[in-house]
């Protein structure tokens, strides 16, 4: 199975990542919210083009150095920066990356709204700002609705600054309790004369569920381009809408039950993300992935039946973290559904259809997903 690809390789099927988008775009589209897909899944300004000709109406970015990465080739013009921007520094590369891009970013303490304020001081080119709002996922964000309005009020005032909203990263399953924090710290600020124009929510688990929310103007949304294990577990998507998969080559088979292959945590990462194992082997649901070290991967089955040099497929737990390990990803040739098959020949990034059975169309390297540093 893709022979020509030196291992352990990151895959990534662009038909499935397509089909992907436009699935969730037109759910989006449907229940009337807006979809501001995060980057750090793929980090890849090709991919981010498709989610922004799909219907998205800018990207989310946890990073100054991937929003320009992002914003590099053209084409997106409206990024959400969705972390605290703290230190002179960091927001003097802030304000350079507001002179290139329609920027929004978050806040969720007077410290952060003041270090802002000091360097975006000009009324007529107005930062906006959302207030972070923890609803339950514990990790940034006023931590109750009322904390919400003294930071909404401190934004507002600010001369270079204006209120752009509510935002949370929402606890998993948690949905009608993050509606009622968020409502309450709406109204909270609206009691005291600030409008909420926007409140934006985001996450794939809950993605399927989004319809029934009547109040997010917004959703942010990354694994779902590419789904991964811990979607699949959740029944979010199934194996065949995977598009990322690790490639990896068995390189010791040392009992009947236990193989290794040549790709540990160095590919795919220490990320349980509450899951027994380390991903899932394509065509194998009997081989559990029990063990990593840096570079190698150790099998476990009843009977491994694998030889050296067999080469498998891996749908990571976490897809996210994945991409970020490498820095470029290969695009094989497949058509949905091929996922445990082995594979003619290699395709093109941009080829619309298979190269040509039989004729190999060699290795092709992709546009490489950014990997800044900071
Ligand atoms: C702030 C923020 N928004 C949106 C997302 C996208 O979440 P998901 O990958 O579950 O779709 C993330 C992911 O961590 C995030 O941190």
């Amino acid at each position: 199975m893709f022979q020509t690809i030196p291992t352990p390789a990151v895959l990534v099927d662009l038909e499935v990542a397509q089909a992907n988008i436009e699935k969730f775009q037109r759910y989006a589209d449907a229940a009337g919210f807006k979809l501001r897909p995060h980057i750090k899944t793929h980090k890849m300004p090709l991919i981010a083009k498709r989610q922004i000709a799909a219907g998205a109406v800018g990207v989310t970015c946890q990073k100054i150095s991937e929003a320009r990465a992002m914003i590099s080739q053209g084409g997106i013009d409206d990024v959400l920066l969705t972390f605290n921007i703290v230190g002179a520094d960091k927001v003097a590369a802030l304000k350079k990356l507001a002179g290139d891009v329609r920027l929004t970013v978050v806040a969720d303490s007077l410290t952060v709204v003041d270090g802002l304020a000091k360097v975006f001081d000009d009324p007529d080119a107005r930062l906006g700002v959302m207030v972070e709002c923890d609803t339950g996922a514990e990790r940034c964000g006023v931590v109750t609705p009322d904390d919400a309005v003294p930071v909404a009020a401190r934004i507002d005032a600010a001369p270079g600054l204006r209120f752009a909203g509510l935002m949370t990263y929402p606890p998993v399953g948690r949905a009608r309790h993050v509606a009622d924090w968020l409502a309450t710290a709406a109204g909270a600020c609206e009691a005291v004369g600030l409008q909420v124009p926007l409140i934006s929510t985001g996450g794939s688990p809950g993605m399927w569920d989004a319809a029934a929310l009547d109040w997010p103007t917004e959703y942010r949304i990354g694994t779902y381009v590419y789904n991964d294990r811990s979607l699949v577990q959740r029944g979010v998507c199934d194996w065949a809408d995977c598009a990322l998969t690790v490639l990896a080559t068995v390189v010791s088979v040392p009992t009947t039950g236990r193989a290794i292959i040549d790709a540990g945590s160095k590919v795919l990462t220490s990320d349980l993300l509450g899951l027994a194992g380390h991903g899932h082997v394509l065509g194998r649901p009997d081989i559990a992935i029990a063990a990593l070290s840096e570079e190698h991967g150790t099998l476990k089955a009843e009977n491994i039946d694998l030889q050296v040099g067999d080469r498998l497929r891996i749908v990571p737990n976490h897809a996210c973290v994945v991409a970020n390990m490498l820095d470029h990803v290969q695009q094989p040739c497949l058509r949905r559904g091929e996922h445990a098959g082995p594979c003619a020949t290699d395709r093109e990034w941009h080829t619309a259809g298979p190269a040509g059975h039989g004729a190999r169309a060699g290795l092709v390297t992709c546009a490489p997903p950014h990997r800044p540093n900071p």
